[in-house]
C-alpha cells in the first residue's frame, strides 16, 4: 500500500485491464428504473458474473444511515451535498473500489450524476463546488456506462402518485423535476460517451428492449 492509498482509500497501483465494470442507472423519481436494474442484475448473474448490486445514497451501513437523513430530515443544500458525498466516499472505499479491483461487475442505482442533477439542477447548488467534491471523493473514478431513464416529469409524477408516502425529493413540484431533468441533460452533454439515454416514457417491455440493446452493443448483456 502506498501513502496515497492510505490517504484516499483508493488504490492507484491497481493492475490495469481488470475486467470489472461499473454501470449506473439514473433518472428523475418515477422514471421506473428499478425493475430494469433487477432484470440486468438477474441477467449478469445468469451469465456467471461476480455482481455487486448497490445504490446511492447508501450501500454501506454508514451511507445507509446518511441516506435516511438526506431523504427525511430538513436541511440546507450545502449540508445535503456534503452528506451525499460523505456517503459516496464511504461507499466507494468499502464497496465499489474493492469490487472493481477484484473484477466484479458493479451495478449502482444512482451515483454522482444524481448529485449534479438534484443538488445542482434541482436545488441550484454551485456546480463548481460539486466538481471539486467529485474530484476529492472519486479520485478519477467514474462509471464505465450510465443509463439515463429520461421521461417527462408530468408522466413521472403520475407514476409516483400511486406510490408510497413521498420522501423529501419525491415531494418536490414539477418545476423541481424539470430542473433535475435539465441537470441530467447538461451532465450528459459534458461527457456524452459515458451515457446512454433510455426513453422511459415507453412501456416497460419497450424500455427493457432499449436497455438490452445498449448492453448488448457493448457485449455486456
Ligand atoms: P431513489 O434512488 O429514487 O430510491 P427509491 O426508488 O427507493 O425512492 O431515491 C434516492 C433519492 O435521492 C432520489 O430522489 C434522488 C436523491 N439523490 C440526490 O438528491 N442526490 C444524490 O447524489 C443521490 C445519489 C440521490
Amino acid at each position: 500500500m502506498t501513502d496515497s492509498t492510505l490517504a484516499t482509500g483508493l488504490n492507484p497501483d491497481a493492475p490495469a485491464g481488470v475486467p470489472g465494470r461499473f454501470v449506473t442507472f439514473e433518472g428523475i423519481d418515477g422514471a421506473g428504473k428499478t425493475s430494469h436494474l433487477d432484470e440486468l442484475e438477474k441477467r449478469w448473474r445468469a451469465a456467471g458474473r461476480d455482481v455487486v448490486r448497490t445504490r446511492e445514497p447508501g450501500g454501506t451501513p454508514l451511507a445507509e444511515s446518511l441516506r435516511e437523513l438526506v431523504l427525511h430530515q430538513p436541511m440546507d443544500p450545502l449540508t445535503e451535498t456534503l452528506l451525499v458525498f460523505a456517503a459516496r466516499r464511504d461507499h466507494l472505499h468499502h464497496v465499489i473500489e474493492p469490487a472493481l479491483q477484484r473484477g466484479a461487475w458493479v451495478l449502482c442505482d444512482r451515483f454522482t450524476d444524481a448529485t449534479f442533477a438534484y443538488q445542482g439542477g434541482g436545488r441550484g447548488f454551485d456546480l463548481s463546488v460539486l466538481s471539486t467534491l467529485e474530484t476529492w471523493v472519486q479520485q478519477g473514478r467514474q462509471p464505465d456506462l450510465t443509463l439515463v431513464f429520461d421521461v417527462d416529469p408530468a408522466i413521472a409524477a403520475q407514476r409516483l402518485s400511486a406510490a408510497r408516502s413521498p420522501d423529501r425529493f419525491e415531494a418536490q413540484d414539477r418545476a423541481f423535476f424539470e430542473r433535475v431533468r435539465a441537470g441530467y441533460l447538461a451532465r450528459m452533454q459534458a461527457t456524452p460517451a459515458r451515457f446512454a439515454v433510455i426513453d422511459a416514457a415507453r412501456t416497460p417491455d419497450e424500455v427493457a428492449l432499449q436497455v438490452e440493446a445498449v448492453m448488448a452493443q457493448r457485449g455486456w448483456w
